[in-house]
């Protein structure tokens, strides 16, 4: 007797009937970039379909996303103004925290997302507070190293600050030792002991970060973030990352980007079978994938929920994806 796997692929019914990796808007956390220095939406050369919203458009997106039933949404700001320590961040009246706040108005059962990072704040387009910009400066660490705990005594503040604005979670992305505890700590602290931190706990060093950083116009003016972010060759050490932030009080994992990360992805599923693990399908992942659709080279739609099934069968829980509202859109069908 001949075993004969075809029998189950007869039609799209049996197909649909034993398929073991499903994809689901819900699983979606979209990203979204909200500008203070412009009253109109900017497209963003290479992210073909992602803006820059003012704020009134951000809430309208918002809306639209949950209308999609995408549940939730991370949110990235540029300031009208940047200076060496990032103010902006951590200001009640900063960007993010103004959008977070006309979007918990506009759609309350939203879940709201902030991106805990400084590089978007900052005129030198790093992470944190770097060695020699703000006066002090060891003459043991290179040019242009971010600072660890003088960037997360402020990482700390703007996480209460975004809690305050009614943040649901708050997502460090900087890769700081010890960022989640010293948030954990001050969210604790001001009251917020409910609030939890999605940690992009396994951030590589990565390529694939060109066009956010055309987005939220946080390229680094000089060095790079090899000194924080994980080196490409290293898997093992990525559990070495995820533990450290589970120690500290980490709700959600992540890894980062996804596509040339699925083994890490898995890793990380099986060692951490008790967490919610996210994927971060990054701007140069989407931005290859439209490339070549506008060439006509691929199916766009086909290509996008391969990728996003990948991501899912790898074993993310979540995916962060700039296609959510397309991809929800093609899973109604
Ligand atoms: C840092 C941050 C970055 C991304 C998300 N958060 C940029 C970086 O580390 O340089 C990249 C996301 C993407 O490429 O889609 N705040």
């Amino acid at each position: 007797m001949m075993d004969r796997p075809r029998r189950l692929r007869l039609t799209p019914q049996l197909r649909a009937l034993v398929r073991e990796t499903t994809l689901d808007a819900g699983d979606f956390i979209a990203p979204i970039f909200v500008t203070a220095q412009s009253k109109t939406a900017r497209p963003i050369t290479s992210m073909p379909g992602v803006q820059q919203l003012p704020l009134d458009a951000v809430v309208a997106e918002a809306e639209t996303m949950a209308r999609a039933g995408i549940r939730a949404i991370i949110l990235f700001g540029i300031p009208a103004a940047k200076d060496a320590t990032g103010s902006d961040a951590a200001a009640p009246e900063g960007i993010v925290q103004r959008a977070v706040r006309a979007i918990k108005a506009a759609v309350p059962e939203l879940v709201v997302m902030t991106d805990l990072c400084l590089c978007e704040y900052t005129d030198h387009g790093h992470c944190g507070i770097v060695n020699g910009t703000t006066g002090k400066r060891d003459p043991r660490l290179p040019e242009g190293y971010v600072l660890n705990d003088e960037t997360n005594e402020i990482l700390a503040r703007v996480a209460v600050v975004q809690a305050q604005a009614g943040a649901d979670v708050v997502a460090p992305s900087g890769m700081m030792d010890g960022a989640v505890a010293a948030i954990r700590d001050a969210l604790d602290a001001a009251g917020y002991a409910h609030l939890p931190i999605m940690s992009y706990s396994a951030k590589y060093a990565s390529g694939f970060y060109g066009p956010f950083r055309e987005a939220a116009q946080g390229t680094p003016q000089f060095g790079d973030r090899s000194s924080h972010q994980m080196d490409p060759g290293n898997a093992r050490e990525a559990l070495r990352e995820h533990a450290l932030d589970v120690s500290e009080g980490a709700d959600i994992l992540m890894v980062k980007p996804a596509l040339a990360y699925l083994d890490v992805i898995h890793a990380t599923r099986e060692a951490f079978p008790e967490l919610p693990l996210a994927a971060y399908n990054v701007s140069g992942e989407y931005a290859m994938v439209k490339a070549a659709a506008q060439q006509g080279w691929i199916d766009e739609r086909r290509v996008v929920l391969e990728l996003l099934t990948g991501m899912r069968r790898a074993g993310a829980d979540l995916i962060l994806t700039y296609h959510a509202k397309d991809a929800a859109a093609w899973l109604r069908g």
